[in-house]
């Protein structure tokens, strides 16, 4: 099924708001989640209805909820997300933390307690439209799904770190990525299609190779590797340390958890680059880094040489051309979402087509 970004965002929003949330908070979650899809991260994009709804009725998610500093210091932010929607708690704080770094040159911010923060890259982007660097680092309060370097069995999430650098004269540098060798919802997607994965990216149960993305789906459960080996494992950790811990939200140190809702702590790190005094220099060195990157040869079978956000501004603009495809699996699962917020099918289908 394809259908029109505009049409997913009203269907969207009318099962968000039909879970109380009010227009404005149903429309920033609608608006976030389609961008997600738009970008190609489908994972992070309307797949996560059906949980946000689960995680709302059983309570682990709360509606209309708003950022409360619990210290404030100026450059220095700590806040509770309060177990709210990310779209709201993740738009909120990044706003304060951008008037902060804007005023001060720069801003550390810790958030705990948000729920699911979906696209970290988001977040960073508010930022970089503003002219500044943005660093992050995320844990996730879930469920735990991936394996330590040298580790037979899951022991946390797939926490993710973003990097935002704007450039003079182009598109922002954007690493955006879990630090596991695959975010858990591309799992998911793979799951609903019937799709097999990659190797080197899953154990099953017993610590053995799998290219079955149900051990990362149904019980009995695998886990997925770190990224990079040793390295990607080393990040993932510090992003408990940082996103966790640092935060106050706290680390993943739990046997397996039944509930739906998903928690996000993170670390935020925004800097200006004209207060530093280098912007001069910054803008030059860029350039010519960025320059002499692609005047080197592609890899056999590449087109081009990329920088990070690139694949997805690419996607974005096929994707607003051509539709978003949407599987059946996913999509019944939106509508049977908006059925336990008494939202009927047909009218989230009209929605969604109109
Ligand atoms: N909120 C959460 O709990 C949570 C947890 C995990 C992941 N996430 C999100 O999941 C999303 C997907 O993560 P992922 O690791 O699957 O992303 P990915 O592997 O698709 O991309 C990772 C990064 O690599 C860059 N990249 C991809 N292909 C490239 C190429 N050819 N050349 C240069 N750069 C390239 C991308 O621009 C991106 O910045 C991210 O937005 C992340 O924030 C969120």
């Amino acid at each position: 099924m394809i259908l029109r970004k505009e049409g997913l965002i009203r269907a969207v929003e009318a099962v968000i708001a039909a879970g109380g949330s009010d227009a404005r908070e149903a429309r920033r979650v609608a608006e976030n989640l389609v961008t997600a899809n738009l970008l190609g991260h489908d994972s992070h994009g309307i797949g996560m209805v059906p949980r946000y709804i689960d995680a709302l009725l059983e309570g682990g998610l709360a509606a209309n909820q708003h950022p409360k500093p619990t210290m404030d210091a100026g450059a220095l932010l700590a806040l509770d997300g309060c177990k709210g929607y990310g779209q709201t708690i993740g738009h909120e704080a990044m706003e304060m933390a951008i008037e902060r770094a804007k005023k001060h040159g720069s801003c550390v911010m810790v958030l705990a307690n948000s729920h699911h923060l979906g696209r970290i890259g988001h977040w960073a982007e508010m930022a970089v439209a503003q002219g500044l660097v943005s660093i992050h680092f995320v844990n996730v309060i879930s469920h735990a799904r991936v394996a330590p370097y040298a580790g037979r069995d899951a022991r946390f999430g797939t926490n993710p770190v973003c990097i935002g650098v704007p450039l003079p004269g182009e598109e922002p540098f954007l690493l955006d990525m879990a630090t596991s060798a695959v975010a858990q919802g591309k799992m998911r997607v793979a799951h609903n299609k019937r799709e097999k994965v990659s190797p080197g990216l899953l154990i099953d149960d017993q610590g053995r190779p799998t290219d079955d993305p149900r051990y990362a789906v149904v019980p009995p459960l695998g886990a997925i590797l770190a990224f990079g080996g040793h390295k990607g494992y080393g990040l993932a950790v510090a992003c408990e340390l940082l996103g966790g811990a640092l935060t106050g939200g706290g680390t993943w140190h739990y046997d397996e958890s039944k509930k739906q809702r998903v928690l996000n702590g993170m670390l935020a790190v925004l800097i200006d680059p004209v207060r530093l005094g280098t912007a001069d220099a910054f803008g030059s060195e860029a350039r010519q880094f960025l320059d002499w990157l692609r005047k080197g040869r592609p890899a056999a079978g590449a087109d081009k040489v990329r920088i990070a956000g690139e694949p997805e501004r690419e996607t974005r603009a096929k994707r607003e051309r051509d539709g978003i495809s949407v599987d059946d699996n996913t999509w019944e699962e939106i509508l049977a979402a908006g059925a336990k917020v008494k939202l009927d099918a047909a009218r989230i289908e009209k929605l969604a087509r109109g």
